[in-house]
């Protein structure tokens, strides 16, 4: 089986061919990051209008790389939602499209699910396993059990933690997208400098809480003056540092949490996947590494790029649900949210973001 994957939902137009021996075939992430830079963030029009410019250029590009046309695939995926709606109608408008005039079945594939599977793409992990899965919209513990079935542990009660990377970014002067710049600058950074708090550590349960922190970071730097002019390099890299100490630290707690609602609910499970944008990161990488094998958990993160947004994970999906005969009709609607679990209680004190 040789499916297209098309993913849209922010600010990187992605398409890839993958089979279903866990080849990827073509993998081009096409990442907007110029056109959204002179704004701190990603201007959701902008982003459509981008994903529209370039999509039917890089679908052909995939194509050609993989050397397969059209008669050679077996379905097309393409992410249904969440994310930024405009983007993601172009995305799933182009699959659908293909899907018509090829006859090829589609999969309008959650996002979500396109990084809860990564890890049996880049492993072939077998069901079931904990997720932690963070990216730029979500900072969530789920079980997962099979496709299409999670068990959500907990949410972020406020801001995700990609959305906290990229906001002390902002507030660091270092730019966007604040993710991979906080983590260059705390390479030279001494954590212990500033204390910062650690959100709901300590806490029963599996949710998070990143606001707190955001604030502290923001009133760190006004302090030191930073509001009006850039710190010293190293004040920055020793905030930086903090700053990602302590998502360590709450990471580390909450994933506590759930390695032992994991066990009560499989006894003889032990495996734990990171996966999402933030789980790109090396410290935090290593920092969960360490909480599972205490746990007696083994940590599988796919690798960087698997990580980040891209279309091999959204054309994985799309293999494990039309393999099972999940496909979608060519009305399914684009989604600006949509959870994994939808029987999920609401976070405590969760805002609209739920
Ligand atoms: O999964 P993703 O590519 O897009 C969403 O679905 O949101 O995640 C993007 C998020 C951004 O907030 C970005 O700053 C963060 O992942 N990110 C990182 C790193 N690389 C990307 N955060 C921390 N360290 C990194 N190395
Ligand atoms: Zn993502």
């Amino acid at each position: 089986m040789l499916v297209l994957g098309i993913e849209t939902s922010c600010d990187e137009t992605a398409v890839a061919l993958v089979d279903e021996g866990r080849h990827i075939r073509a993998n081009l992430v096409l990442s907007q990051i110029d056109e959204h830079r002179p704004y701190g963030g990603v201007v959701p029009e902008i982003a459509a209008r981008a994903h529209v410019e370039h999509l039917d250029r890089l679908v052909a590009q995939a194509m050609a790389e993989a050397g397969a046309g059209f008669s050679d695939l077996d379905g097309v995926a393409a992410t249904a939602g969440p994310g930024l709606i405009g983007g993601v109608m172009v995305g799933l408008m182009t699959g659908k499209a293909i899907a018509a005039a090829h006859a090829l079945p589609l999969a309008a594939v959650n996002h979500l699910e396109g990084h809860a599977l990564s890890a049996r793409l880049s492993d072939g992990l077998d069901f079931p396993y904990l997720l932690l899965l963070i990216s730029g919209g979500h900072c969530q513990l789920l079980i997962v059990e099979d496709v299409g079935a999670y068990t959500r542990l907990g949410t972020t009660i406020d801001d995700a933690v990609g959305e906290a990377f990229d906001k002390t970014a902002k507030m660091l002067g270092l730019g966007y997208p604040g993710g991979p710049a906080v983590e260059r600058a705390a390479r030279d950074g001494d954590a212990r400098r500033f204390e910062l708090p650690r959100p709901l550590k300590g806490r029963e349960g599996c949710h998070f809480s990143f606001s707190g922190l955001k604030t502290a970071v923001w009133y760190t730097v006004k302090k030191l003056g930073g509001d009006t002019q850039r710190l010293p390099r190293q004040m920055t890299a020793d905030l930086a540092a903090s700053f990602q100490a302590a998502v360590a630290d709450v990471l580390c707690d909450r994933t506590g949490n759930a390695f032992a609602s994991m066990r009560a609910r499989h006894p003889d499970a032990n495996d734990f996947v990171v996966a999402g944008g933030v789980a790109a990161n090396d410290l935090l990488r290593a920092r969960l590494g360490e909480v599972a094998g205490a746990n007696g958990f083994s940590m599988t993160a796919p690798p960087p790029a698997l990580c980040t947004d891209n279309g091999a994970m959204i054309a994985w999906a799309g293999i494990e649900r039309l393999s099972r005969g999940m496909r979608d009709p060519l009305d399914a609607p684009a989604r600006a949210r949509w959870p994994l679990d939808p029987h999920a209680a609401k976070a405590p004190g969760a805002g609209a973001k739920e």
